[in-house]
């Protein structure tokens, strides 16, 4: 029939169908694949097996959702249709067959991978956090398409399954038992005969209760669909993002109506797909793959790290790699230094992990190590102390000849160009920037700062440890704020001068969030720390004659900070800012979104130009993942192309004239195309 499923039957006349895709490491559906499937099915329906237990044969999990690939080729709507009419052909088949069916799920179960589980009549997970279900298409400007919301909402009643639908979120197999709509949760050892006994006695299906029944009445529905309509609200809005609005619309007029949700689900997602916004989330997906090629060399298997330096960084970035299942001791100047990052491990553990005995094994491989002991073992040196050149070269020459021939040194500094550190090291080739964001746990970029000397295989190594921590690696040279920083500052600086000019800080901030900034650049700056954004600037300043404005330097040495002193450009209680509802009185919008937008995108030129990055698409990688940059806008070169350069240029021109030098094109605008 093919070559992605293999059937067997077994000596109960149990069907066991194992997908395993051919040619690829992960499972994912396409076209051609659900059209295997379904000859497998209607064999199977003339058959008359005892029941269908479906799984998969790839170790990385269950299947991962559509084949993106083949969805970003899709151009027309009919193109769409087509896609989606298989997939909820083949799914109502499996849903209709005569005897029982069990999905049986390890690691991954997303998207068209869960809605494929949902058709069956049995769900049994394996019990371990790496497990994770979830519908995540609203993070590709999409929803479910193949049957995935017509069949959970009544399952397990809408709160739920639109909490689950429109977050994009994803579950274990634990808390989908807890939500209804896994069956069983089991360790590994006992997946095959929780699957096999599910056939054999074949139980009563779970049934929504009343209360979630009664969620999807005809009278509940429009209450219900303006709360969530809100509550969508407060993380995006529907001009940059429609899918979820379009979703809790669907749901609100379909229902109760299974075919009619189908051809919704269909009809909806084919507008959605051909739409600006998904076919750039898409893109951000694919830059997202990019940067995780850069760091796969099977070859490198570093197993212990050493920390230097337990402060907010290099605490937080020891946590991570125990986390993430490495050997780590962790070294500052006294075990009372150390103390306040074990207990921020542990709390990460607790909350990443859940389980008592896997907190305790990660725990246990974080160690505390004041007399750095472990940088004779180690596979990988980071080093995070205070930003000090003299500090950080005199450590360095302490710990060189104590490190392993080929253990890596990396820096997490933030500012210091690499050729300041390396006079300090006998084998310069060896150090290595691993510029993390801060908070590590939630920034998914690391930039591997590669200073003149750095041997290209150090680097190499870096970027492959960055992913086996589960982070993106982004290559940039060692330049002056490398590249985030870099381009993050003019941007952030713009806010601070427009607030000196008198615009109320909330509303520079809600330019930013209009434009689709996650938070504004105002908020951000607080966030961040206004010391440390005003130590970036005068970095930053030395060497591009930037100006300072005097506000922040007044603010910092009255000790207002930001949220850390309680007190920056806002008041902060209970870690949030209070904002006063800004009037946008006499205040150009506009102008001030192009203020912050162009200042970022002039930067962005200005670094494409110096190559401080290899690419656009690896600019916009960074800028997105390190800083949020707007998602569905592509990054910040991508905005370039769909505005237009001349466009850009005029409106720069124009600033330039009214607002001062700052403005100035780069020379680099010339060389693009
Ligand atoms: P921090 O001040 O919170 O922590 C620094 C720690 O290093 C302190 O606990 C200190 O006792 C320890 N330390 C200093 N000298 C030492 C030595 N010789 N041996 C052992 N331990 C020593 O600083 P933070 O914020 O964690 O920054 C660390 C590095 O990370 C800096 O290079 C900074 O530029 C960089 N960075 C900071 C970010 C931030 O947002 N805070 C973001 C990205 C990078």
């Amino acid at each position: 029939m093919g070559n992605h499923f293999r059937l067997e039957t077994d000596p109960d006349h149990i069907a066991w169908l194992t997908f395993d895709k051919d040619g690829a490491g992960t499972n994912v559906l396409s076209l051609e694949v659900l059209a295997e499937f379904e000859q497998h099915l209607a064999a199977l329906q003339a058959q008359q097996p005892r029941g269908l237990v479906i799984r998969s044969g790839k170790a990385n999990g269950f299947i991962a959702g559509a084949d993106i690939e083949s969805f970003a080729r899709i151009r027309t709507g009919q193109e769409a249709m087509d896609l989606l009419e298989s997939g909820q052909q083949a799914f109502n088949r499996l849903e209709a067959l005569p005897f029982p069916t069990v999905a049986l799920i390890h690691g991954f179960c997303l998207g068209g991978g869960l809605e494929l589980a949902l058709a069956c009549r049995y769900r049994v997970t394996r019990d371990d956090p790496a497990t994770r279900l979830g519908l995540p298409e609203v993070r590709l400007g999409i929803h479910p398409g193949w049957g995935g919301s017509a069949r959970l909402v009544p399952l397990i009643g809408a709160p739920r399954a639109m909490d689950l639908i429109l977050s994009g979120r994803t579950v274990d197999g634990r808390a989908g038992r807890r939500m209804g709509f896994v069956d069983q949760v089991v360790p590994e050892r006992h997946l095959t005969a929780a699957a096999r006994k599910l056939i054999l006695d074949a139980p009563p299906v779970h049934r929504a209760g009343t209360l979630e029944r009664l969620s999807n009445s005809p009278l509940v529905r429009p209450l219900l669909a303006r709360i969530l309509r809100k509550q969508v609200a407060r993380r995006a809005s529907p001009l940059h993002y429609p899918a979820p609005y379009a979703m809790i619309d669907l749901w609100r007029r379909h229902a109760n109506d299974r075919d009619a949700m189908l051809r919704g689900e269909r009809e909806s997602l084919a507008r959605l797909v051909s739409g600006v916004t998904a076919r750039n989330l898409v893109r951000v997906f694919f830059l997202q793959e990019q940067l995780k090629s850069l760091g796969k060399d099977p070859h490198y298997q570093p197993k212990y790290v050493h920390v230097i330096g337990a402060g907010t960084m290099g605490g937080d970035i020891a946590a991570w790699c125990a986390l993430r299942g490495f050997r780590v001791t962790l070294q500052d100047q006294s075990p009372a230094r150390i103390a306040p990052a074990l207990a921020r491990a542990h709390a990460l553990f607790k909350k990443k992990l859940k389980q008592p005995v896997t907190i305790r094994a990660a725990m246990d491989r974080l160690l505390p190590d004041h007399h750095g002991k472990g940088v004779a073992k180690a596979d990988i040196v980071i080093e995070a102390i205070f930003e000090d050149a003299d500090v950080k070269r005199s450590l360095y020459k302490n710990i060189e000849p104590r490190m392993k021939a080929d253990a890596i040194l990396a820096t997490n500094t933030s500012s210091i160009p690499l050729e300041e550190l390396t006079p300090a090291l006998a084998h310069p080739e060896r150090l290595v920037g691993l510029h993390f964001f801060n908070p590590v746990a939630k920034m998914m970029l690391v930039e591997i700062v590669n200073g003149q000397a750095t041997a290209p295989e150090v680097s190499a190594h870096a970027m492959t440890f960055t992913r086996r921590i589960d982070r993106l690696p982004l290559p940039v040279t060692s330049t002056p704020g490398f590249l985030v920083n870099r381009i993050l500052m003019p941007y952030l600086m713009e806010a601070v001068i427009l607030e000196a000019e008198g615009v109320p800080a909330a509303l520079i901030d809600r330019a930013a969030t209009q434009y689709g900034m996650p938070m504004g650049p105002v908020e951000l700056a607080d966030t961040v720390g206004l010391d440390i954004c005003l130590h970036v600037a005068r970095v930053l300043a030395s060497h591009f004659q930037a100006e300072i404005p005097a506000s922040l330097e007044q603010r910092v040495s009255a000790g207002k900070l930001g949220r850390k002193s309680g007190r920056g450009y806002y008041l902060w209680k209970k870690g949030r800012p209070v904002k006063p509802a800004p009037s946008a009185g006499n205040w150009n919008m506009e102008e001030i979104t192009n203020r912050l937008v162009l200042r970022l995108v002039n930067e962005s030129v200005s670094c494409l130009r110096e190559h401080v990055v290899a690419e656009a698409d690896l600019l916009d990688a960074g800028l997105v993942f390190g800083t949020g940059f707007a998602p569905f806008r592509g990054g910040p070169m991508h905005y370039l192309d769909a505005i237009g350069k001349q466009a850009l240029l005029k409106q720069l021109t124009e600033l330039q004239r009214l607002r001062g030098d700052r403005f100035t094109p780069d020379p680099g605008w010339q060389d693009l195309p």
